[in-house]
């Protein structure tokens, strides 16, 4: 360790970071559907995008599968944060299923006005990544609604019917400032463009990112702790970069933190995604240390204090135990 530097070697910590309410509340149902009826419970797709939360659950008896045909009849279901289409439930009830949604409150707003702008027939333009669960689960409320626009790039091919009913909804973990732009876009090709009615990128999206824009600009390097699915850890690297971090890297925990990274770096940034649990945080910070960023400040840009009730299946059952 170079030891001129080891005496202003810091680490900035973003706060808020780490898990977001829904986060919390999907956990915690699969923990206390666990308690309540025992293993296995099913899980559809990963509970949350974050490969430490989903092998913990795995030791304690959760099973994930892809879809609920991988579900044996009458077993219990989880469906993730992430929200499903209403295919699934209805796949499920045919399997006689016993389904707990620990779909995130705030995504299925975003479903309750795809559902009510398709009602108006309304073209809906939902700005999101191909391919994310989200996404397929909130489009699925509308197919014949909703039209996919992936970032920038996206908005040239949309087609509408009729340029004076349209509307703009996203996916909850997108980046702030690219989804203004595209919106921006969109509206220059259709000027009546209406706006959700609140804003779909959640609060947890982006306090993070306001957050990591306050510690970016002084930091050599920002962490940011989280897995490779994860949307809202992905976009994190990105507003790190573009508010001035030198370089930014995504990391599952501290085993991936390469020492080459914090050679003649004096500041790092840390912070993680919506899905992380705060000791993998802790574990870099320990990590941090044994390379003499010992001088720690947690930068507060946000009070956060959301939380959301268990899925009202599991509180049911809870209540009459
Ligand atoms: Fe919900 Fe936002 Fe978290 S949509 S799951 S509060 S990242």
């Amino acid at each position: 360790m170079d030891v001129q530097t080891s005496a202003t070697r810091r680490v900035l910590v973003a706060k808020p970071r780490g898990y977001c309410a829904g986060v919390d509340r999907a956990v915690q149902a699969v923990e206390r559907a666990l308690e309540q009826y025992g293993a296995p419970i099913y899980v559809r797709k990963q509970i949350v995008h974050n490969t430490h939360v989903v092998k913990t659950l795995e030791k304690r008896g959760a099973v994930f599968v892809e879809e609920t045909e991988e579900v044996p009849e009458g077993a219990i279901v989880v469906f993730s944060a992430h929200g499903v289409a209403p295919a699934v439930h209805e796949e499920a009830a045919s399997r006689r299923l016993r389904t707990i949604d620990a779909t995130c409150p705030l995504v299925t707003k975003v479903h309750n006005e795809a559902k009510r702008f398709a009602a108006k027939d309304y073209d809906i333009l939902l700005i999101g990544h191909e391919g994310h669960e989200e996404v397929e689960g909130t489009a699925g409320e509308a197919p014949e609604h909703v039209q996919l626009v992936d970032g920038l790039d996206g908005v040239e091919s949309v087609s509408v019917r009729d340029p004076e009913k349209v509307v703009w909804l996203s996916q909850t973990t997108l980046s702030v400032d690219e989804t203004t732009e595209t919106v921006a876009r969109l509206r220059t090709r259709f000027p009546n463009l209406i706006d959700p009615p609140s804003d779909d990128i959640c609060y947890a999206t982006s306090n993070r990112q306001t957050a990591v824009k306050q510690i970016a600009a002084e930091s050599d390097l920002v962490i940011v702790v989280g897995s490779a699915n994860s949307s809202n850890s992905k976009r994190l690297v990105e507003v790190a970069k573009d508010y001035g971090a030198a370089a930014s890297y995504l990391v599952d925990d501290a085993s991936f933190v390469r020492d080459e990274w914090l050679e003649g770096v004096r500041t790092v940034g840390l912070t993680s995604g919506a899905s992380v649990p705060e000791d993998l945080v802790q574990g870099v910070l320990a990590k941090l240390a044994d390379h003499g960023f010992t001088d720690v400040e947690e930068v507060e840009s946000v009070q956060e204090s959301m939380r959301f009730a268990l899925p009202h299946e599991l509180r049911r059952d809870l209540r009459a135990v």
